[in-house]
């Protein structure tokens, strides 16, 4: 599997025979390097409906016709604009012909761009050909995450740094200790000035901890 950092909290994770966007936000993204045309995408799933995160996804599921996975009230506002998408919620584990996912709690709120609520924001963690991807979407530190280590332990765990909106970088080391990850790449930072973070401390902090930072910058991908 291929990790593309797309910007922002946007990734594209390349899997056998297909795509998983993950928060698609590229149209008005200064940050976003992603060559939609050239990735296969099959799969695209949504954290919560704010606009830096809803992004592309649904005229991506009307051009590609990847399914859109997401919280049940922003799954529907994707159907009702022409999108494929599937609603879900907090629980078990969904499935997919190459893995699965469980839509975990976050702490935040959750819009769709005309103002309706959107349903409860989450973090989502996949399970792909038994490596583990813990997405936080945008989050405060919160003690779910330490259930989140006990149970499942993410191999790799997709952190907001950005402070303002989400955690900052400090919260963010001790999310990946709950976590039990030993990898993190940083997200949600110097998209706008409003969420400017220092990652050359915060890999300082995370290695202190042994745990390895990878900052990717936008466009820049990981093998895994
Ligand atoms: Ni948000
Ligand atoms: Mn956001």
């Amino acid at each position: 599997m291929e990790i593309t950092y797309i910007g922002h909290s946007a990734f594209y994770l390349k899997i056998i025979n297909g795509g998983i966007l993950i928060d698609p936000f590229i149209t008005g993204n200064p940050s976003a390097k992603f060559d939609i045309n050239s990735n296969k995408v099959t799969d695209i799933f949504l954290t919560h409906g704010h606009g830096d995160h809803l992004g592309d996804a649904i005229p991506l599921s009307k051009t590609t016709k990847a399914e859109i996975t997401a919280i049940f009230e922003l799954a529907n506002y994707c159907t009702e604009k022409g999108a494929y998408s599937k609603g879900v919620n907090f629980g078990g584990k969904i499935q997919y012909n190459w893995g699965s996912a469980r839509f975990l709690p976050a702490f935040h709120s959750s819009t769709v761009p005309d103002g309706r609520y959107a349903g409860m924001p989450a973090s989502i963690l996949f399970d792909i050909n038994g490596t583990k991807i813990y997405h936080a979407g945008d989050t405060c530190l919160n003690s779910e995450m330490k259930v989140c280590g006990e149970l499942y332990k993410p191999d790799i765990a997709m952190l907001p740094v950005g402070s303002f909106y989400t955690m900052n970088t400090e919260d963010a080391v001790t999310a990946a200790k709950w976590l039990g990850t030993k990898k993190v790449i940083p997200m949600h930072y110097n998209t706008f000035p409003a969420i400017n973070a220092d990652i050359e401390k915060f890999k300082n902090e995370l290695q202190q901890n042994n745990i390895e930072c990878i900052d990717l910058k936008p466009g820049e991908s990981l093998s895994v």
